[in-house]
């Protein structure tokens, strides 16, 4: 990248000391934050390559000018099978790293995509910060409230562009659902209702613990989680039925879907209570430790909000297995990635509200929040879901998950950042890491 070229360098300076991470970065990156021009290129790298991580890559390539220089995993056939797709497409054979510090040491680098499992979101996120990165961090922003409110307060610090991966803030049909629910022609809203009904809920079949993969860093990828024999369903694509790396259907779709009911209804705070109940009813022989049954009760101001999930079904509420509904006193909008459709109250004469057309999605929002990352960092375009919007609504995926654990009502203080009514859920907000990766401290 030329300097020279750069409209604007904005400078953030920042001290190892004053990081308080151990998951060092040397001190001469602590550095920068670049605000690039129209024509800049911009540098990315992946961290997590896999999955989800490599969709926003590929997604992010098909903007102008932005290039991958490092792909990182901690997983050699991943690094090798990704290494070839990118030559595949066009772009220079990429640096292939295992430690996502090297990368963040890499000035060249503007922007890093966070693709790995929920458990090491934040590390990576709060020190590409830290280092002056842009970050595309995949949902739920972290796997805790402990670690979602140093991300937030990271963000803040280094003035970072970073966006959360709910890319259905970038569809225009979610617009369109919210701009009429907003509308008030629904009347007045007295229940957002969200389900999420998916097979793989269930978990899979268990199997033996074994020997990792030849080419795993195993202990890298279990990283500040506890230390466990390597178990392959608690490995790639299935780690997330597990606590100690994800939080089941709760956070994986509940955070996209929560998302949609806080921003209908421009709430800025977490809820007045929570609480849920559930448990393992139908899967009992399989290997997962989310509950595959829950139902999660928000004290909202004005209306009642309900989180809904059924691993091992697919099946559900207006022929949807997932969906949200807003239930108005003159209709219901019910919506999923799909579409949206309305159902008015009332018969003939004494129909509500009129009636309107199934509006349709044309499946652009992942790409569409792609573009919108890139251009909040050209032309500082407002994210879509910029950070506090991924926070709030892993906030509340969190809570229904901390209630269930604790099997209370929660009550959760913003100012504080505790549950302050139950000391066995308050004791679930904040993680412990394993040596030697720490907690960060701002
Ligand atoms: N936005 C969406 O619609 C959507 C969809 C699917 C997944 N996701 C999210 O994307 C994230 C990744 O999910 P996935 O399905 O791709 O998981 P995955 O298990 O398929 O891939 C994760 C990759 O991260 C790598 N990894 C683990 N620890 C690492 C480390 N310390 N450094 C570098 N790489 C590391 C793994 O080896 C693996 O290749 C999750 O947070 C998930 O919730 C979002």
């Amino acid at each position: 990248m030329n300097t020279s070229r750069r409209k604007f360098i904005r400078s953030t300076t920042a001290t190892v000391a004053g990081l308080g991470l151990t998951n060092t970065l040397s001190a001469s990156v602590l550095a920068h934050s670049k605000v690039l021009g129209a024509n800049d290129q911009i540098t990315v790298a992946l961290i997590g390559a896999r999955n989800m991580g490599w969709y926003n890559l590929t997604d992010l390539l098909k903007q102008p000018n932005v290039v991958c220089k490092t792909l990182c995993d901690v997983d050699d056939s991943v690094l090798a099978e990704k290494s070839e797709a990118l030559v595949k497409k066009g772009q220079k054979k990429p640096i292939l790293e295992k430690d996502y510090r090297n990368v963040l040491e890499d000035k060249d680098i503007d922007a890093v995509i966070v693709g790995t499992p929920d458990h090491w979101h934040c590390l990576p996120t709060v020190e590409a910060c830290g280092a002056g990165k842009h970050v595309y961090v995949e949902k739920p922003l972290g796997n805790s409230i402990g670690e979602i409110n140093v991300m937030l307060d990271a963000a803040r610090k280094y003035k970072s562009i970073v966006q959360v991966g709910q890319q259905q803030r970038s569809g225009v049909h979610w617009k369109s659902a919210i701009a009429f629910v907003q509308s008030g022609k629904l009347g007045t809203i007295r229940q957002v209702k969200y389900w999420g009904n998916f097979n793989y809920g269930a978990g899979n079949l268990p199997v033996p613990d074994s020997d990792p993969p030849e080419g795993v860093d195993y202990d890298r990828w279990l990283g500040p989680a506890p230390k466990r024999p390597f178990n392959k369903n608690r490995f790639h694509g299935s780690w997330r039925m597990f606590r100690d790396y994800g939080g089941g259907l709760m956070t994986d779709w509940g955070v996209h879907l929560i998302d949609m009911g806080l921003w209908a209804m421009d709430v800025k705070s977490a809820p007045r209570s929570v609480s849920s109940i559930g448990g393992n009813f139908a899967n009992n022989d399989r290997a997962l430790e989310m509950p595959d049954t829950l139902t999660v009760l928000y004290e909202m101001d004005g209306y009642n909000m309900l989180w809904e999930h059924n691993g091992g079904v697919q099946t559900g509420p207006y022929n949807q297995n997932y969906g949200v509904k807003f239930m108005g006193t003159n209709g219901t909008l019910v919506a999923d990635r799909q579409k949206w459709r309305v159902f008015p109250e009332g018969e003939g004469e004494e129909q509500r509200m009129e009636a309107t057309r199934e509006q349709v999605s044309d499946n652009k929002s992942h790409i569409n929040h792609c573009e919108n990352f890139v251009r909040a960092i050209r032309y500082g375009d407002e994210l879509h879901a910029e950070i506090e919007i991924g926070h709030r609504a892993a906030l509340y995926a969190h809570l229904g998950n901390i209630s269930f654990w604790a099997k209370d009502r929660v009550v959760y203080d913003e100012k504080s950042r505790r549950i302050t009514n139950s000391e066995i859920a308050d004791a679930l907000v904040t993680p412990d890491y394993r040596a030697p990766w720490k907690f960060p401290s701002l």
